[in-house]
């Protein structure tokens, strides 16, 4: 399987501070924002990864994540020129994704939550049709609002409604099968002007070839979306963070446990980086579990 994260966009609802920077590059708390989705695709077990951002963005992501051969990966990196939907992602990335099934997450979404390596290694094996998120929020109104029957069979997936049928959305991390990219094309542009990842769910729930796995109370799902947010994201990694000792969305710690890379490559990597974050890095090459 093949991995995507989507870092574009122009984030003006959080200006001026995204106006020099795109926000997927800002960081909450010790980290930049796409180290989170990037750890997500990792603990999938995915390794070739292909990041789209805009052409300005682009050598910046370069700089700091390189061809990802330092952390066992194989990275690349394609434009979207204008911000024309999450579902564009699938035709940018036709060459990369071949013949494969494709893992797409947003690179502003953060989760967080036991054993996620495990439910998302079940995800990656999936072979036809596909797999998307449900969480329960508050303000389901800004998201993909999922309608469920009695059964807890999915009925609907809604774009931002105004009246929205449940508190459940779709988060922004989905794996689906080698069809994706036909389904792709054949969409239209919305109301907003974008192809939207939603219509993609709606296409494989006709076709009865959609599962959604709820992610319970003991997850969190974050978003980064507001002032407000993206401080209340930064908190939370810090006190889970400074409480355990351990770091969330370390990826040369998840490259090192994964086997991708070995104990010589994360020693020199955590050479290079002279604060907390790097001598956490030491403390895991001295870790023998
Ligand atoms: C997008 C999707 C929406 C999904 C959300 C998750 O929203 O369109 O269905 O629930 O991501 O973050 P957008 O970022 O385009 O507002």
């Amino acid at each position: 399987m093949k991995g995507i994260i989507l870092a574009g966009g122009k984030a003006t609802r959080l200006y001026p501070v995204t106006k020099g920077i795109c926000k997927q590059l800002l960081p909450v708390y010790d980290k930049p924002m796409v180290y989170y989705p990037l750890s997500v695709l990792m603990l999938a077990g995915i390794k070739e990864i292909l990041l789209i951002s805009t052409a300005v963005d682009i050598p910046r992501f370069k700089q700091l994540l390189g061809n990802g051969k330092d952390l066992g990966l194989k990275l690349s990196f394609a434009v979207q020129k204008e911000p024309k939907g999450i579902a564009e992602s699938f035709l940018i990335a036709e060459k990369f994704i071949g013949k494969d099934s494709v893992a797409l997450i947003l690179g502003d979404n953060i989760f967080y939550g036991h054993n996620m390596g495990e439910f998302l290694k079940n995800a990656s094996t999936l072979t036809e049709g596909g797999v998307i998120f449900g969480y329960y929020v508050k303000d389901p109104q800004r998201y993909g609002v999922i309608e469920f029957d009695k059964c807890c069979n999915v009925i609907s997936i809604e774009e931002k409604p105004k009246n929205p049928k449940s508190n459940f959305v779709v988060c922004g991390l989905y794996f689906y099968d080698n069809q994706v990219i036909k389904i792709a094309r054949g969409l239209k542009p919305s109301k907003r002007g974008e192809l939207e990842i939603t219509d993609v769910n709606k296409v494989y729930l006709k076709k009865n070839k959609l599962k959604v796995n709820l992610l319970g109370r003991g997850y969190a799902w974050l978003d980064t979306g507001t002032h407000d947010a993206l401080i209340d994201a930064s908190i939370f990694i810090k006190t889970v963070e400074e409480r355990q000792g351990l770091k969330i969305g370390c990826i040369e710690e998840i490259a090192y446990r994964s086997g991708y890379i070995n104990k010589k490559q994360l020693e020199k990597l955590a050479k290079g980086i002279n604060t907390d974050y790097g001598e956490y890095l030491k403390r895991v090459c001295l870790d023998e579990k």
